[in-house]
């Protein structure tokens, strides 16, 4: 019998450095209970099935509940409306069709590739100036010098937040990162640190996009508080709220990972890493194969709202399944020798940014994000080395990556 506690050990801190020998026994079964009643899914084949199936919804977040305060006004009437309110106005990750669609649909309409490619110039020059910092040291740790503040200050100018603000966005992102952490949501503590710093960011969100209906700057926000001005369908305020705080959330630790992760596999693959500095036009390859091969999320939380039928198991209405891109991105029976890091994969369909209905949004701006700065470490950094392999990973199992990445390095061009 297939064991089920597999995916209890996946989240065991213990295998965060190296889950994929799991996944290699989980996909033995392809849809495999566990002794809690979730059901994770984790080949190729069966997640391509799923993620396009209207059967399986994303609303599967526990509702908000604030804490109590011991003030009665508080906890008899104003914390429960905020909760209806939050509930109501989930943002799209967490939606099903036709809101999700809708939601979307806006979000697409102002992230289109222009947006994407004006944003190339301002990382370029964020890339540089982070490295530039680095000058005159013999060691650096990746993610606090690079891979953390980029993408926040990516995003922030992807919205219009002045740059005065974004330290405080960094700290918001963090804690709210872990809503979208599956097994870290359900802890009470958690709950509330999340409660706090969504409501602190949720005003400060309120006051900017006021700011930006009365003087538009052009930005995404800008773009999004605009709808409807000219008849057009347009976004409730407490939607774009939402939408705009997602878009912080999703894009922050993710990017974080995607760079992290990049840069301790080529340190891993040194004739990798020689490769991408000297044919720069590799890079596209490159972070096609590292999205397959070390995902910056691992898994996505679904529930079934009907019977389904995989391949002969039914996975009963109500069950909740863990879709484990992961594990897909490395099944034998997809990918010749999946265990190999190989940028010259004939074909490389990987669930990295998922799939189907929820396939991710940011996804052009996040290649440009790793590109940019795959290509200048490489290019810039002296005889990189690893000071300790595997690092220190940070607790998620889904948002996967490194805590530190130590670097030594004997100069900087
Ligand atoms: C390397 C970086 C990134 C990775 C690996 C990544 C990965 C993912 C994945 C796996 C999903 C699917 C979630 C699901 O199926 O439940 C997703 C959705 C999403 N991502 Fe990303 N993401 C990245 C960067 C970004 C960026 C930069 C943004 C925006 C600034 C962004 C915004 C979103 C949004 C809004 C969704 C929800 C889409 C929907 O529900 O329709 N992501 N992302």
């Amino acid at each position: 019998m297939a064991d089920d506690t597999l995916f209890s050990q996946v989240l065991d801190p213990a295998n965060r450095a190296d889950p994929y020998p799991l996944y290699a026994r989980l996909r033995e079964t392809p849809v495999a209970r566990q002794s809690d009643g979730k059901v994770v899914v984790s080949t190729h084949a069966a997640i391509r099935s799923l993620v396009f199936d209207p059967r399986l919804s994303s609303e599967d977040l526990p509702p908000s509940r604030r804490p109590r305060t011991g003030n009665p006004l508080k906890d008899w009437f104003l914390n429960p409306l905020k909760d209806r309110v939050a509930n109501a106005h989930r943002p799209l990750i967490f939606r099903d069709p036709p809101a999700h669609d809708a939601l979307r649909g806006f979000v697409m309409a102002e992230f289109g590739v222009e947006r994407v490619r004006a944003l190339h110039g301002r990382v370029s020059s964020l890339v540089d100036a982070l490295i530039e910092n680095c000058r005159g040291r013999d060691e650096v740790c990746l993610v606090e010098d690079l891979s953390y503040p980029l993408p926040v200050a990516v995003i922030c100018d992807l919205l219009g937040v002045p740059e005065a603000d974004e330290p405080q966005f960094q700290a918001w992102a963090t804690q709210l990162a872990t809503a979208l952490e599956p097994d870290a949501r359900g802890d009470e503590a958690t709950r509330r640190a999340n409660v706090a710093a969504f409501d602190a960011i949720a005003s400060y969100m309120r006051a900017l996009i006021k700011a930006k209906r009365r003087h538009p700057t052009g930005d995404m926000l800008s773009g999004l508080a605009a709808r409807g001005a000219s008849g057009e369908a347009r976004m409730g305020e407490v939607d774009l709220i939402s939408t705009a705080i997602l878009l912080l959330v999703a894009g922050h630790e993710t990017t974080v990972n995607l760079i992290t992760n990049g840069m301790l596999t080529l340190l891993r693959h040194p004739d990798e890493l020689e490769r991408l500095k000297s044919e720069p036009a590799r890079a596209p390859r490159v972070i096609e194969e590292l999205l397959r091969y070390e995902p910056p999320v691992h898994f996505r939380t679904r529930k079934a709202l009907g019977d389904i039928d995989i391949g002969g198991t039914i996975i009963p209405k109500g069950t909740a399944i863990i879709l484990l891109f992961a594990a897909a991105n490395r099944d034998p029976a997809r990918f010749a020798d999946p265990d190999r890091f190989d940028p010259d994969r004939p074909d490389i369909q990987h669930f990295g940014f998922g799939g189907g209905l929820h396939y991710c949004v940011g996804a052009p701006l996040a290649r440009i994000q790793a590109e940019i700065a795959l290509l200048a470490l490489c290019r810039r950094l002296h005889d990189p080395r690893l000071l300790a392999d595997p690092p220190p990973y940070r607790p998620g199992a889904s948002l996967r990556g490194p805590e530190m990445l130590g670097i030594s390095i004997t100069g900087i061009t």
